[in-house]
């Protein structure tokens, strides 16, 4: 049973129409085997740009390569049936014009076989977002936190607090009327997070931004405890599979050390046997 009830993806205008409807869920992706995990119970599989911090050890997201987006989106696109398989545009890659941001999604649709891309910013992105949307290239926004802009907005603090409120509104606003089909909201005040999903046509999915929004999100790898540099607040962790795999893998390096790793049963003794799964001996 996939989440939306039927063997096949949702597209964005479904997506779309879901909006104040159930909740949608979705959580990151960057391998195969993940996204098969994630793919029975999740409406979108978002190959975000936080591979980078996540899987590659970069202190933030700026140092994302598209190369490292589409390398990580095939891997994903090749463990998912039933959730729409989203991509992230990285830093540098759309900023500079419509015309270099066509050129690049194009390039991720093509070769990850994703059905959208998401991409950061507001009123600023929403020419890019009309160029794309225009174009046959479905784009989800994201406004709030935008973790891309980073210094220039002085660290990862949250968004939209007091005055600034508006900026963030006017951003969401913007960026549905450029024809996005969501939008992420990131790490704004409950309030605010509430008002703009009222607001706004298309289904909001928050990260930090409360269960008013339409939908949520949360990088997979922190809501399993395999991310532990940081945790926070918005992160729950519903799973340690970090400390499960440190005493895997503890238990493993003082099993070989004592010469109780290989075991009888795991060591081949001349004699043909069948092995479940693999060749005969
Ligand atoms: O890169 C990412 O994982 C994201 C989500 C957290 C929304 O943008």
């Amino acid at each position: 049973m996939s989440a939306t009830g039927g063997n096949t993806a949702p597209t964005p205008p479904d997506i779309a129409a879901r909006k104040s409807q159930a909740p949608l869920v979705c959580l990151t992706a960057y391998t195969t085997p993940v996204a098969r995990l994630v793919d029975p119970h999740c409406d979108i599989a978002l190959v975000g740009d936080s591979v980078g911090m996540v899987l590659h050890g970069l202190p933030s997201t700026l140092g994302v390569t598209l190369d490292m987006m589409i390398m990580h989106g095939k891997a994903v696109r090749r463990g998912l049936e039933r959730a729409l398989m989203v991509v992230d545009m990285p830093f540098g890659s759309y900023e500079e014009s419509p015309e270099q941001a066509f050129r690049n999604a194009a390039r991720v649709m093509a070769e990850t076989g994703c059905a959208a891309v998401k991409l950061e910013g507001g009123e600023n992105m929403a020419e890019t977002i009309d160029f794309l949307t225009g174009r046959g290239i479905p784009v989800m926004a994201h406004v709030g936190l935008t973790p891309q802009a980073v210094n220039a907005l002085g660290g990862y603090r949250v968004q939209g607090k007091g005055e600034d409120a508006e900026r963030v509104i006017d951003d969401a606003q913007a960026v549905a009327q450029a024809g996005a089909f969501s939008v992420v909201l990131e790490k704004i005040p409950e309030a605010l997070a509430r008002r703009i999903t009222e607001e706004v046509a298309i289904p909001t999915i928050g990260i930090g931004a409360s269960p008013a929004c339409d939908g949520q999100i949360l990088v997979v790898d922190d809501m399993l405890g395999l991310f532990t540099a940081f945790q926070p607040k918005f992160v729950k962790r519903y799973a340690e599979l970090g400390q499960m795999a440190e005493a895997a893998i503890a238990a493993y390096a003082r099993e070989v050390r004592e010469r109780r790793f290989p075991a009888p049963e795991h060591v081949f003794k001349g004699e043909s046997e069948a092995i479940p799964g693999g060749d005969a001996a």
